[in-house]
C-alpha cells in the first residue's frame, strides 16, 4: 500500500487475482454485430432551478418551437445577450451523482427488485454524459477521463472526476471559447418556448443553472442501466409523442463550405452527437450552423437513427457498434474488478489516448462517490 497526495490509502490492484488490471480500447477489437440494447425507456425527470435547485418534476422542460419554415438563414445572433443576460452556472462546484441520487432517494419504491442482493433494480447507476464519454473511448485520441466506480447494495454507481488536464483547460478557457459555449445555450433560446404553443422570446436572460433532466431505463447486453441526462427540449408536434423519443437536441456547429470540412465533421462531432442521444432514445437533433459574425445560417436535422446511414460509405469512419460493444465491454470489466460491496469503497478508472484503461483502488479519499445522506437514505 502506498500513501497518495491526499493522505488517503491507495491499495495498488492485487497482480495475482484473477480480474484483468487492464481494458484494451482499439476498435479493430471490438469490430463485431451491434449488441443487444433495449429501447430506452422514461423512468421519470426532475428540474434544476435558476439557483440549481431540485425539484422532482418537469417544471424546467422547454418545448421545440422552431422558425415557420425551416429556412436557410433564421438569422439568429448568438452573440445577443453574452455581456449583460447571461447568469453562469458555477462549474468549479463538483456534483456528482447528486442530483440523481436525490431522485433515486424519492423514487426508491419505484427502482424495487424481487433479487435479495439488490437494493436497486439496476446493475449500474449513472449519468447519460459519462456514459456518452465511454462510447466514443475507441475513437477518442485528444482528451482521456476518470471515472470513480463503488458497488453499494448490488449496483454500481459510476461518477467522473475531472481530470488534472481538463481542470488546467477549464481555469484557463479564453474570452473566444466561453463565448462559443454562450453561444450553444443561446441557440436553445431562439428554438424553445416555455409551453407547448408559446413562441421563443430571445430577450430574456439564459441561465445555465436551469436544467431538465430524464431518467433512463435501458439494457445493454446483459447489462441493466439507470441513467440520466439532460434534455434542451421536447416537440409538442413530434410524429412520436412519447418521451423520450419526442425529445429534441440541439447542437451548434461552424458552417462548412465543402465535403472535406463535412467528412470531418461527421468523423468527429457527430460520433459525440450520436452517442448522446442514442444512449437516451432520443429521436432527432437540430443542427445550427454558425456564420463567422456568430449568426445561425442554417439548420438540418438529424435522425438518430439515421446517422449510422450517413457515414458507413466512409472507410475509417467510427462505427456505433463498435462504440457500444467497447462500452458493453467495459460495464462487464468493471463487475469482474469491482467486487466488495462498500459504499466507502472507490476503483477510480483512468484513461488517456493511446493507453488501455487501468485503475487505482481508494478507501476514504477525495473520490467519494456516494455521499452519506444517500447511504443513509437507502439503508434505513
Ligand atoms: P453546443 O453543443 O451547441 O455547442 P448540450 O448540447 O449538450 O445540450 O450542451 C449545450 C451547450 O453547452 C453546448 O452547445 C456548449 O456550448 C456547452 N457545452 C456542453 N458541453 C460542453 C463541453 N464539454 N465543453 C464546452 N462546452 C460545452
Ligand atoms: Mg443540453
Ligand atoms: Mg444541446
Amino acid at each position: 500500500q502506498a500513501d497518495h497526495k491526499d493522505g488517503s490509502k491507495v491499495k495498488h490492484p492485487r497482480s495475482d487475482s484473477k480480474a484483468p488490471l487492464t481494458l484494451p480500447v482499439a476498435p479493430s477489437l471490438y469490430d463485431a454485430p451491434f449488441p443487444f440494447y433495449r429501447r430506452p425507456a422514461e423512468m421519470g425527470c426532475f428540474s434544476l432551478d435558476a439557483k440549481r435547485c431540485f425539484h422532482g418534476d418537469a417544471r424546467q422542460l422547454r418545448y421545440y418551437a422552431p422558425p415557420p419554415s425551416e429556412g436557410p438563414t433564421p438569422g439568429f445572433d448568438l452573440r445577443d445577450g453574452y455581456r449583460d443576460r447571461y447568469v453562469q452556472r458555477d462549474d468549479s462546484v463538483r456534483e456528482g451523482l447528486e442530483h440523481l441520487l436525490q431522485w433515486i432517494v424519492q423514487n426508491q419504491k419505484q427502482l424495487q427488485t424481487e433479487d435479495k442482493g439488490k437494493l436497486l433494480n439496476a446493475d449500474f447507476v449513472t449519468w447519460r454524459g459519462h456514459l456518452t464519454k465511454v462510447l466514443t473511448t475507441p475513437y477518442e485520441n485528444r482528451e482521456g477521463w476518470l471515472l470513480a466506480v463503488t458497488l453499494f447494495r448490488g449496483t454500481l454507481y459510476i461518477s467522473e472526476f475531472e481530470t488534472e488536464a481538463a481542470r488546467r483547460e477549464r481555469e484557463q478557457r479564453s474570452e473566444m471559447l466561453k463565448e462559443l459555449m454562450y453561444m450553444g445555450y443561446k441557440f436553445e433560446q431562439y428554438l424553445c418556448a416555455d409551453t407547448p404553443d408559446g413562441i421563443p422570446d430571445p430577450t430574456g436572460v439564459v441561465n445555465t443553472n436551469e436544467a431538465f433532466c430524464t431518467v433512463i431505463r435501458s439494457r445493454l447486453g446483459n447489462h441493466s442501466l439507470l441513467f440520466s441526462g439532460e434534455v434542451d427540449c421536447t416537440d409538442p408536434r413530434s410524429p412520436s409523442p412519447q418521451p423520450p423519443s419526442c425529445y429534441v437536441e440541439l447542437k451548434t456547429s461552424k458552417v462548412m463550405h465543402n465535403s472535406a470540412q463535412r467528412k470531418s465533421f461527421y468523423r468527429h462531432k457527430v460520433i459525440k452527437w450520436w452517442a448522446q442521444s442514442f444512449l437516451p432514445g432520443v429521436s432527432r437533433i437540430v443542427a445550427g450552423y454558425r456564420g463567422p459574425d456568430g449568426s445561425i445560417v442554417g439548420l438540418e436535422t438529424f435522425e438518430t437513427m439515421k446517422i449510422f446511414q450517413l457515414i458507413r460509405e466512409d472507410q475509417g469512419c467510427w462505427k456505433p457498434a463498435v462504440c457500444m460493444n467497447f462500452c458493453a465491454a467495459f460495464l462487464a470489466f468493471l463487475k469482474t474488478v469491482v467486487t466488495e460491496d462498500n459504499p466507502k469503497l472507490v476503483h477510480l478508472f483512468a484513461w488517456n489516448p493511446g493507453h488501455p484503461v487501468s485503475f487505482t483502488v481508494h478507501q476514504d479519499s477525495q473520490y467519494c462517490v456516494l455521499p452519506d445522506w444517500y447511504v443513509e437514505a437507502l439503508s434505513a
